[in-house]
């Protein structure tokens, strides 16, 4: 089974993938962190972000992988933890540079499509309904207004100790989603056999029971 879960960035994509994929008994696979980990691998090798081969090179030397501990999905790169090294504000105000760039996603999509073929799956990302799968079972778009994006983001940035005002981060948001929905390298698109949730005004519970009610009803 593949579940795709697209959408803009902050609708909440991962926080619903999470929920469906503990309850069903899949594996979650956060296709955003391993784009995120590229940026950060090469701001730390002082590579440059328009620098494709030397990105595809890191990516290759130092694989993104997954781990489940305490119930925490913790995302390893070299088997060092950088899950909350990759939601700062410099990954999140650069990655888009590096998810436009082909062969980065070229081989992240590839590695992708390996992690899906082992398991069944809910994925979240951008591309994951039109070009990562696009055979999935069931696929979604999530989408929420960019006020809201704002606000969930900020909340989750305050329990993470960030403290980016709430009108930068809208700015932001608003960029990214424009970034990552204009590249010519797979844009965000919804899949023409996706289902729209718009998740604004809605609590975590009431997303998670439409997406269940969705894969329900399609399997
Ligand atoms: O989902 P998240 O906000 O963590 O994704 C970070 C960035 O990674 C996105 O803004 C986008 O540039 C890129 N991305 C992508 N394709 C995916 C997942 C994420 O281009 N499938």
């Amino acid at each position: 089974m593949q579940i795709a879960i697209d959408g803009p960035a902050s609708a909440g994509k991962s926080t619903i993938a999470k929920i469906v994929a503990n309850k069903l008994n899949y594996v979650y696979i956060d296709t955003g962190a391993m784009y995120r980990a590229a940026t950060l691998v090469a701001l730390q090798h002082n590579v440059s972000l328009v620098d494709e081969s030397g990105i595809v090179a890191l990516i290759k030397q130092f694989p993104v992988t997954f781990k489940i501990e305490d119930q925490k999905q913790l995302v390893l790169v070299n088997d060092q933890d950088v899950s909350d090294q990759i939601r700062l504000p410099e990954i999140t105000n650069n990655v888009s540079r590096v998810s436009a760039l082909p062969q980065v996603r070229q081989l992240l999509v590839k590695q992708q499509q390996h992690l899906a073929s082992q398991h069944s799956i809910v994925m979240d990302g951008r591309d994951i309904g039109t070009v990562v799968l696009p055979q999935a079972d069931v696929k979604i778009f999530m989408v929420a207004s960019v006020t809201e994006r704002a606000q969930r983001r900020y909340q989750e940035n305050t329990q993470r100790g960030i403290h980016t005002p709430l009108e930068t981060l809208e700015d932001e948001i608003s960029l990214r989603d424009y970034k990552d929905s204009h590249r010519k390298a797979s844009p965000l698109k919804k899949a023409t056999d996706a289902l729209e949730i718009d998740t604004t005004g809605l609590n975590i519970e009431q997303v998670s029971q439409k997406v269940l009610k969705l894969i329900y009803n399609k399997t």
